[in-house]
């Protein structure tokens, strides 16, 4: 995959554009303003970013997206063949169609309104508008006949807008997130548009089948378009709507990790020292149990300590031998519900120390910042139980990225079956985490799982880990879009040997 220049009609400045561009809210590095009027870069938060970088670099490609803070109006950066091209967005725009329509209108829209979403004209309009700037620099930065891949639910105007602008593109989006129920869905002042938004793309992923049922039926009720189901389930048929002539395939795409490079990291001797030490470092407890996550109301971080609260208090854990610790990185911290939420748990984590813990001996260690990555691994390999228990969650890397870790076939994964990685992660201890009797079951049977059963799981986990990586999931994914519109070309994703450029 190359990049190229090109001459702007105007005839001012040489630009590059990309025969593969990836557009999404985010660029994957945050512009970090520090109080002494500098600048940073630092990684982006959560998995799209987590999923997506690996396979950018290897294509050499373009991604578009917002550097994470108000009114930055950089020029195209080039880092390692990656070039970024920045959306600016101003103070108004992050309030109303990001920390807005974006999150707290359709975060929890689709996430089974475990928050009640709000339907603002205002914030509508702004999200409009972003879509259709994000749209103008993906139109900029793609080369004639150019692949262009958009994400995620903060975009879902883009597909039709910029096959208005550029015909010649051949046009994939991937939600990373649930696809609601129809009931739910027909909430959306806005539903119409918003499944035309979607079909302007060729290929329309989503991570399970079910999703991709969803938006097909709602292609035809509210669109009006001929659907055929097709299977869509992972390796079967694509689901298909005819939109005029044009053709728009639908399916299930199940993301995933750079599971054998992580692998890889986890057996390290400095990843191993450093386990060694956070074990020593929290006091040498009989258990470690760990959570991992965005503080975010969908990740079901409340239930997991309700769980443990009770399981303390009715003996079933003993606090001289357990701890736990939750990392939790900052997210949408203007968003009136992550306010709230995150004062809960706060309260709760302070609450069981209260009751539980010793002079220099806390139960629950909570870090209220991102860890970075090596030492995030390290935490994989020294936790004892992992706990994911959300709500709702479109698949959970984090499930995954444990997983990946752990070549000793220690460790146990309490999962939660309202996460897309349940699908995938039949023997992890799978619980509802709506029934709080159940997850505190789970969590039980994990601490006391024995040696040869917790291997056998482990073992049958990381089968399904290693074999279904992100290079897989992106293979499919561009494998169906280049059959799909105007055929871009191949794509190589970051597995593949492609020898010297
Ligand atoms: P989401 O995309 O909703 O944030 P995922 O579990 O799919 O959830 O992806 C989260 C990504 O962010 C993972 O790669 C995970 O390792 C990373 N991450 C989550 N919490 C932290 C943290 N406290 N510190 C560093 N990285 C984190
Ligand atoms: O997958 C959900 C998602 O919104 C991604 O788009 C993003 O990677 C992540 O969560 C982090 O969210 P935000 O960009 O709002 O910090």
């Amino acid at each position: 995959m190359t990049t190229g220049q090109a001459v702007p009609d105007d005839g001012s400045a040489v630009h590059t554009t990309a025969d593969f561009v990836v557009v999404a809210n985010r660029l994957p590095v945050d512009l970090e303003r520090l109080p002494d009027g500098s600048t940073r870069w630092k990684r982006s938060p959560g998995g799209l970013v987590t999923a997506l970088e690996p396979i950018l670099r290897a294509n050499r490609g373009a991604w578009v997206g917002w550097a994470g803070v108000a009114d930055a109006e950089l020029d195209p950066i080039v880092e390692d063949d990656l070039v970024l091209h920045s959306v600016p967005l101003s103070a108004q725009e992050i309030a109303d169609y990001y920390e807005g329509f974006s999150n707290a209108t359709l975060w929890p829209l689709y996430h089974d309104v475990i928050v009640r979403p709000e339907y603002r004209r205002e914030w509508w309009n702004a999200y409009v508008e972003v879509n259709r700037r994000f749209a103008e620099a993906a139109a900029h930065a793609a080369a004639e006949g150019a692949t262009v891949w958009v994400q995620d639910y903060q975009l879902q105007l883009v597909p039709k807008m910029l096959r208005m602008l550029r015909p010649d593109l051949t046009i994939g989006f991937f939600l990373h997130i649930p696809f609601p129920p129809v009931e739910l869905f027909m909430q959306m002042p806005w539903r119409t548009e918003i499944v035309e938004g979607l079909l302007g793309a060729d290929l329309i992923g989503f991570h399970l089948p079910g999703g991709a049922q969803n938006f097909l039926y709602l292609a035809r009720r509210l669109a009006g378009h001929q659907t055929s189901r097709g299977t869509v389930g992972v390796r079967s048929k694509l689901g298909v709507v005819q939109v005029g002539f044009r053709t728009v395939r639908v399916g299930a795409f199940p993301i995933s990790i750079a599971s054998g490079e992580l692998d890889e990291q986890a057996r390290s001797r400095t990843v191993r020292a450093r386990a060694k030490t956070i074990r020593k470092e929290l006091g040498n407890p009989k258990h470690v149990l760990l959570g991992v996550d965005r503080l975010d109301y969908t990740k079901g971080i409340d239930v997991r300590l309700d769980a443990l609260h009770e399981l303390l208090a009715e003996g079933r854990v003993d606090p001289a031998d357990t701890v736990m610790v939750q990392l939790a990185t900052p997210s949408r911290e203007r968003v009136d519900s992550y306010v709230q939420m995150r004062g809960e748990i706060e309260m709760m984590v302070s609450r069981i120390n209260g009751e539980y813990a010793e002079v220099g001996r806390p139960v629950v260690h909570y870090i209220h910042r991102p860890v970075p990555r090596d030492e995030l691994i390290a935490f994989f390999a020294a936790a004892d139980v992992m706990l994911v228990t959300p709500l709702r969650d479109g698949m959970n890397l984090v499930a995954k990225e444990y997983v990946a870790c752990r070549s000793d076939l220690g460790g146990a994964l309490v999962l939660s079956e309202f996460t897309g990685a349940a699908a995938e992660l039949r023997h992890a201890f799978l619980c509802n985490p709506h029934d709080l009797e159940n997850v505190k079951d789970a969590m039980e049977a994990a601490l006391t799982v024995p040696r040869e059963d917790g291997r056998k799981r482990m073992r049958a986990l990381r089968r399904q880990v290693l074999t279904h990586d992100v290079d897989r999931w992106a293979r499919s994914f561009l494998d169906a879009l280049s059959h799909s519109g105007a055929a871009g070309p191949a794509l190589i994703t970051p597995g593949e040997n492609h020898g010297p450029r």
